[in-house]
Parts: structure tokens; C-alpha cells; sequence
């Protein structure tokens, strides 16, 4: 049997790759699910994809930072599919660069406001849906490697990183009594548009981000979404209040190069 057969899931940033990844893993398993992202036209590619595959998802403009949104997204879920049985919140936005003296309020403020307020909104709105649905449920939050080791200049993004890893241990403790599961995969260095964009093409993000490394490579969205779908099943039962990291081994690594100590 599918991993995830007769789940509905909610997957925010789910018109991006990584929140993509899991969305079309998720229905591979056999989930049925609510595509939401600020770009529906994103959103719309990734839910036509998976219904073209022969899966059920359904495509939703939500701005995570928006609580009416994300309330009207849960309700939508519902209407649509009749219950929601697990949560994924895959968005995040472009977090500002600088020390704190350069950056700006407006631009730290979006960071929180998207990147954890975002995480917490969704939460607030779907989680009763999940205990109506009954019958445990799951919350898999990308949080970051970042979250565990600081980069210069990205205080912000490193900061709600860690942020989300701690936010979700006590919504683990709060609805652990309901059997709802929460956790959170922290990627390390992943292939995506964004990566793409930030380090220009992907053999100088590999080279930055992935020589010298313990498996020596960056990863794929599809190795973040075997995760998020063994998270999100049953496989995992006894798994919740606890981070993930797909990573590859970065974060147990301290150096810069495995190179200078290889023998
Ligand atoms: N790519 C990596 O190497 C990497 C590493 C560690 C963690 N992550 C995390 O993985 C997640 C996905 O990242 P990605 O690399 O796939 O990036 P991405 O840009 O492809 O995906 C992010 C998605 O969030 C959406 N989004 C932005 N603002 C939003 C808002 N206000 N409301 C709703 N949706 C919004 C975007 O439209 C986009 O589709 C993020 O949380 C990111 O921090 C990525």
C-alpha cells in the first residue's frame, strides 16, 4: 500500500521546488493535495502535473503571512476534500542580506513574517482541522541546516530557520495528546530555482556549497520529499518533536573542506 493513501495534505510554498517535491511525492503515495502558494500560477503547474499523473490536488493562492488567507485555505481544503490529515510548510521568501545595521526593519520584518509568522498561521488554521479529521495526522515544517549553524549576513533567515525547529517541538507537545506528529526536516544544500538564482548556475551552487562536503555533492528535492513523505506516514509513529537533517553530513562536519584532511 501507498505511504500516504487517504491523506489529505496542505503543502504551503507547494508551487516551489522543494514544496513542489513533497506535493508530487505525496500524491505519488496517494494523497490527495491543497497546492498552496503565493503564486497560484506556481501552484496551478505543480496541481495540474499531479493530476495529469492520476493524482487529486487542487491549486490555492495564499499568502501565508495573511491569516485570513490561510484560515480560507484550510476551509477550502476541507470543502474540497472533506478533511485535512497532514500539514507541510514549505514557503519561505528572500530573507535580506547584511549585518543588522544593514538591514532594514521592513526587510527583517518580511522574513518573520513569512518565514515563521507564515509557519505558525498555517498551523493555527489547519490543526483543529487535523484533530477533527482524527485518527493521528502530521505537521512536517522545513526549517534549515541554517537553523543549526549560522552564514554571515543572514541573520534573519538563519534565525527563523532555528525558530521553526523550536516552534514546532512545542506544537509536538501540544497536540502529541491528540496523536498529531510534528517535526522538521532540515535541509542542507539542495538544487533549486532559488539556489539557482542565488549562486547563478548549478555547477558553481555545487561548487560552493557541495565540494568539500561529506557525500561531496549538493542534494535533490526529491531526496528532501523521501523524507517529508517517510515523516508524514505511519512509518514514522513514534517520530515527533525532532529535526531531520537531509543534508548530506554538513552540519556534523566543522571544516570548509573534507579536502586538506583527506588521507
Ligand atoms: N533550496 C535549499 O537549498 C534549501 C535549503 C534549506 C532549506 N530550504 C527551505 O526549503 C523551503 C523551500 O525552498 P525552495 O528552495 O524550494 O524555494 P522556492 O523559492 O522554490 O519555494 C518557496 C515557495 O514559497 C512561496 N512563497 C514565498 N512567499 C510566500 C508567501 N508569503 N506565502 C506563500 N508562499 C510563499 C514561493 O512562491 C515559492 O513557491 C524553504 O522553507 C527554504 O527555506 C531550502
Amino acid at each position: 500500500m501507498a505511504l500516504l493513501e487517504g491523506r489529505v495534505a496542505v503543502v504551503s510554498g507547494g508551487g516551489g521546488d522543494i514544496g513542489g517535491g513533497i506535493a508530487r511525492r505525496f500524491a505519488a503515495e496517494g494523497a490527495a493535495i491543497a497546492v498552496c502558494d503565493v503564486s497560484l500560477e506556481k501552484a496551478e503547474i505543480v496541481a495540474s502535473d499531479i493530476r495529469a499523473a492520476g493524482g487529486r490536488a487542487l491549486a490555492i493562492a495564499v499568502d501565508v503571512s495573511k491569516p485570513e488567507q490561510c484560515e480560507a485555505a484550510a476551509a477550502r481544503t476541507v470543502a474540497e476534500f472533506g478533511k485535512i490529515t497532514t500539514l507541510v510548510n514549505a514557503s519561505a521568501t528572500v530573507s535580506p542580506d547584511g549585518n543588522v545595521e544593514k538591514i532594514a526593519l521592513s526587510d527583517w520584518q518580511r522574513a518573520l513574517d513569512v518565514n515563521f509568522t507564515g509557519t505558525f498561521l498555517m498551523c493555527k488554521y489547519v490543526m483543529g482541522h487535523i484533530r477533527e479529521a482524527g485518527g493521528g495526522g502530521a505537521v512536517v515544517n522545513i526549517a534549515s541546516s541554517h537553523g543549526h549553524f549560522g552564514l554571515p549576513g543572514r541573520s534573519a533567515y538563519c534565525s527563523t530557520k532555528a525558530a521553526i525547529m523550536h516552534f514546532t517541538r512545542v506544537l509536538a507537545i501540544d497536540y502529541g495528546p491528540h496523536n498529531i506528529r510534528a517535526n522538521t526536516i532540515s535541509p542542507g544544500p539542495i538544487d533549486t530555482e532559488r539556489s539557482l538564482r542565488r549562486y547563478g548556475s548549478r555547477e558553481n551552487s555545487n561548487r560552493v556549497r557541495g565540494v568539500g562536503q561529506v557525500l561531496g555533492r549538493t542534494g535533490t528535492v526529491e531526496e528532501v520529499a523521501a523524507a517529508a513523505a517517510f515523516l508524514a506516514s505511519d512509518e514514522a509513529a513514534f517520530i515527533t518533536g525532532t529535526d531531520l537533517l537531509v543534508d548530506g553530513g554538513q552540519t556534523s562536519f566543522k571544516g570548509s573542506s573534507l579536502e586538506r584532511y583527506s588521507s
